[in-house]
Parts: C-alpha cells; sequence; structure tokens
C-alpha cells in the first residue's frame, strides 16, 4: 500500500515518533456499529431478563421438566397405542386367531391356557388388579408389563399388531369359566 492510499483512508492524526509512524486509524464503520450494537443487545437483555417477563434459568428448567413429565404420562396413559385401531382388530375374527397363537405360546404358561390364571392372575373375569379393564387398558398393561411383580413387557418383543392381536383374544375369553380358574383378585369393572 502506498502513503498516499493509506493517508486517504486515514481520516485520523498521524504522529511520528524517531521515524516510527503511528497512524491513529479510525475502526471501520461496520466495526464500531457491531461494537455499539453490542451495548444496546446487552441493555436488552440485562433489562429482559433481570428486571423484565424473561424467564429464569430456575423457570426454564422447570418448563423443561414438566414437558418431559407430560411426555412421560402420554407414554403410560396408551398414548401410543390407538384404540381405534385395537377395536378394528377385536372385530377381525382372523386377528383373534393369531392373537390366540401368541397367547398359547408366550402367555399360557403364567395365565393358563384358557386364560383362568396361574402363576398370572384371571384374565378372563372382571376383576383386575391393573387398569380399568377396558381393552385400551389391558392393551397397555400388556405391553408394559409389571416388571416387579413378574409380568413381563411385551412392548419389546411383540410387534404393534402382535400386540392389538393378543389383545383381541384376551378380550375374546372375557365371561368364559376355565376349569380351575383362579379366584378374581384386584377391583372389579363391568
Ligand atoms: C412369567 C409369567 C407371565 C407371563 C409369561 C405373562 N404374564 Fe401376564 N401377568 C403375570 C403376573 C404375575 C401378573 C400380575 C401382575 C400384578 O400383580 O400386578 C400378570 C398380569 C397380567 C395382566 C393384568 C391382570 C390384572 O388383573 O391387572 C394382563 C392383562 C396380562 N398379565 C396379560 C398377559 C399377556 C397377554 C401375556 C402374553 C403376551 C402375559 N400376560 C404373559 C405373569 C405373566
Amino acid at each position: 500500500m502506498s502513503e498516499d492510499n493509506r493517508n486517504q483512508s486515514n481520516t485520523g492524526d498521524k504522529h511520528e515518533y524517531d521515524g516510527i509512524v503511528e497512524l491513529d486509524n479510525q475502526l471501520p464503520r461496520w466495526w464500531r456499529n457491531l461494537f455499539y450494537a453490542t451495548i444496546i443487545f446487552s441493555i436488552i437483555y440485562v433489562w429482559h431478563y433481570e428486571f423484565g417477563a424473561g424467564p429464569s434459568i430456575q423457570d426454564e428448567f422447570n418448563a423443561q421438566m414438566n414437558a418431559l413429565e407430560l411426555q412421560r404420562l402420554a407414554k403410560s396413559s396408551g398414548a401410543g397405542l390407538s384404540e381405534e385401531k385395537l377395536l378394528a382388530v377385536i372385530a377381525d375374527a382372523q386377528e383373534k386367531s393369531k392373537g390366540k397363537a401368541i397367547f398359547d405360546f408366550r402367555c399360557a404358561s403364567c395365565h393358563g391356557l384358557q386364560g383362568g390364571g396361574g402363576i398370572g392372575p384371571n384374565l378372563v373375569d372382571k376383576f383386575w388388579m391393573n387398569g380399568n379393564g377396558k381393552p385400551i387398558s389391558v392393551a397397555q398393561l400388556i405391553k408394559d408389563g409389571v416388571p416387579a411383580k413378574g409380568m413381563p413387557p411385551w412392548g419389546a418383543i411383540l410387534s404393534e399388531s402382535e400386540l392389538y392381536a393378543v389383545t383381541a383374544y384376551v378380550h375374546s375369553m372375557k365371561g368364559s369359566n376355565p376349569v380351575n380358574a383362579k379366584e378374581p383378585q384386584g377391583n372389579e369393572y363391568p
């Protein structure tokens, strides 16, 4: 860069000491604007978050925890399952016989071939220890299991359609009167 060019772009003072030239350059406009913008931003920021309506870190934390809790609740209340699909499967005789095969293979060891119970409770009476006995509630329970009480969670093993099919089969056995049925446990639901 030639001396002339430099002088043109410098509007500030020029000092010279012992042959060393100091140019008092002005900072570029964009740089200064950015600098002023950060100052204005910081004032607005402090105003908003310290004195205004901006959420505190604690508020944000609480909101996130609430969202998580809602998600968890939605999961455990059958939100992932479709009652509509389940009712369609219940009405389908072919699905029911698919469900019977799954039941005989996976569930009968604990609940009896006819659902009258054994290690696990009677599934054909009106008494339920978990949920309210409605098909969607039963499906949810089969999906989640009651691991602490020895009922495996089947959601990881059965596909969704298998889950509906086996629920449909359990539902179809309701009110039957198997030999050696286990005594009712839990609360009665019509
Ligand atoms: C290893 C034994 C075992 C197997 C296998 C098993 N269950 Fe269970 N099941 C249990 C036990 C024990 C309970 C009781 C849980 C409790 O006390 O809350 C139970 C509870 C249930 C309940 C809720 C009953 C109620 O009154 O709340 C349903 C529905 C059920 N099982 C369906 C099934 C289905 C469908 C299968 C097959 C896909 C199956 N179970 C496989 C042991 C088993």
